[in-house]
């Protein structure tokens, strides 16, 4: 079964059948919210807000490690994580999709690995690539096969928010290599790889980042949701192409 985690502009998935929803209890605490399981073209599928299902908890203040926790108890063996980002770059215009490759972590803070506390063994995880290769080659498949142009790559900067950069540190993050920025990549990622889920991300572009395009003066959050719903219903087909084949 495959998961889906949803962010800023996907709350809930329309097009799921017999949906029901399941409160899932972890030894880390409570997941975002219940989670959401339906089929979609009888295929079994997975869904949970990120920010829970009324968008009331901040990206420092997700519980990550039980979200990832619940979904993999209930039984999925790949994550696709859904989140909207800054561009730093740019040809990478609003409202834009792009699957990205790479990570910079810059949170701070976050409980942000399952291998902690007493009884544990000191643990390292390989994260050389941070996202699955397999399942990032079916999304990029399912964009093209669905007519949506989104890029193959980029490097994904996560920041700890939930303010938005100066403009400063979007020339830092592009002289460190980054190309987009977000909030909730990490720890995320990583801890999917403790649990060795497969795990990858569709990142939608809701804007230029602090400082770049028509941000210089500012970045307007009308703006900003008026691109996430156009971008959303593209997100949708790119999903359930994924589900269905
Ligand atoms: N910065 C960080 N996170 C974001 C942004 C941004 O500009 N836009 C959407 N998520």
């Amino acid at each position: 079964m495959l998961a889906i985690i949803g962010g800023s502009g996907l709350t809930q998935l329309a097009s799921l059948a017999g949906t029901r929803r399941e409160v899932v209890r972890t030894p880390y605490g409570e997941p975002s919210g219940p989670i959401t399981f339906g089929e979609f073209c009888g295929k079994p599928i997975a869904f949970l807000a990120r920010h829970g299902y009324g968008h009331t908890i901040p990206p420092h203040e997700i519980n990550y490690r039980a979200n990832l926790w619940a979904l993999r108890e209930c039984g999925a063996h790949g994550v696709v994580a859904v989140a909207s980002v800054g561009s730093i770059r740019a040809d990478l215009v609003p409202g834009g999709i792009v699957i990205p490759h790479q990570i910079i972590d810059y949170t701070w803070g976050r409980k942000s690995t399952f291998h902690e506390g007493a009884d544990c063994t000191v643990t390292h995880i390989d994260f050389t690539e941070p996202y699955d290769e397999a399942l990032r080659a079916r999304l990029i498949a399912a964009a093209a096969a669905v007519g949506v142009a989104a890029s193959d790559h980029g490097v994904y900067a996560t920041t700890q928010g939930p303010r938005l950069e100066t403009a400063a540190e979007i020339n830092r993050f592009e002289g460190d290599g980054a190309d987009l920025v977000g909030m909730t990549g990490m720890p995320e990622a990583a801890l999917a790889r403790e649990l060795d889920l497969p795990y990858a991300a569709i990142n939608v572009v809701a804007n230029y980042a602090a400082g770049r395009g028509d941000s210089s003066k500012g970045i307007s959050f009308e703006a900003i949701q008026g691109v996430l719903e156009v971008s959303m219903g593209q997100v949708r087909a790119i999903l359930e192409h994924l589900i269905a084949n």
